[in-house]
């Protein structure tokens, strides 16, 4: 009874986590666009646009994107239990690029929280705070399946996977904020609203991942089967 109604369930977190995986796109796609232009002519946006920072320090900004981006994305093919039970040591390969990309992506997300948060010190306490948090997960998520412990590193990766989604969800209480009027993006406007939209997300997605792990499905014979494969 609860496995069948685990798999309905299963299918609605999977329809979330691709519509926030999607935000995550689109805003990849829009830093791209109005970046890259100004990257490759050498001309600043106004001061107080969003993308100014992003154009003036494209080196920090794209070092937390970019490999962010293959963590999310990759990241989806390895929570998926057909991927893993199909591919075995494309997970595991895979696996050491995303912890690295992940890694690269979490320290960087520290150094522009602190360095030129468009919410100031609210974002920057969020972004110390889950970007930490985000590099724990990923370390200790590493370390137990080098144990062997795939209960462990299931566990792990799962709360650092929920960190990475936040970032879709940011979007979402950025949109809110905008709507509401308290927050103005286009002229800097605002600007704590948008730390705010941070810490909102990423308490949320800590707290689900939370939830998930206790009450969610139990991991099945698939990964029982993983933890008596070679070390990786
Ligand atoms: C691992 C997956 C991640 C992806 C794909 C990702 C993606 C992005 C993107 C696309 C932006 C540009 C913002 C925009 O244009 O809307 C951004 C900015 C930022 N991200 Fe991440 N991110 C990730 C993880 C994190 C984590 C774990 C943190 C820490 C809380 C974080 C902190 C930040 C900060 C502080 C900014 C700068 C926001 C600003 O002031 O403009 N990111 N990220």
């Amino acid at each position: 009874m609860a496995m069948r109604s685990w798999a309905g369930r299963r299918r609605g977190v999977w329809v979330v986590v691709g519509v926030l995986a999607g935000v995550v796109l689109v805003f990849f796609a829009v830093r791209l666009v109005t970046d890259v232009p100004g990257v490759v002519t050498g001309v600043l946006p106004r001061a107080d646009s969003f993308q100014y920072r992003y154009v003036a320090h494209p080196v920090p900004a794209y070092v937390h994107i970019v490999p962010g981006m293959v963590f999310l994305l990759g990241a989806l093919f390895q929570l998926s239990g057909r991927f893993r039970s199909r591919h075995l040591v494309g997970h595991r390969r895979l696996g050491r690029v995303l912890v690295t990309a992940g890694l690269l992506s979490g320290v960087l997300a520290v150094v522009v929280g602190v360095w030129f948060p468009f919410g100031g010190p609210t974002e920057t306490g969020a972004a110390a705070v889950f970007g930490v948090w985000f590099l724990i997960t990923l370390v200790l998520g590493r370390r137990a399946v080098r144990r062997r412990d795939v209960l462990a590193h299931r566990r792990w990766m799962i709360r650092a996977f929920a960190v990475a989604l936040g970032v879709g969800t940011i979007r979402v209480w950025v949109g809110v904020f905008q709507l509401v009027g308290v927050l103005a993006i286009q002229d800097g406007r605002g600007a704590p609203w948008f730390g705010v939209s941070f810490w909102l997300a990423l308490v949320l997605h800590v707290a689900l991942a939370e939830a998930y792990l206790r009450v969610g499905p139990r991991p099945g014979p698939v990964r029982r089967r993983v933890a008596v494969g070679p070390a990786v």
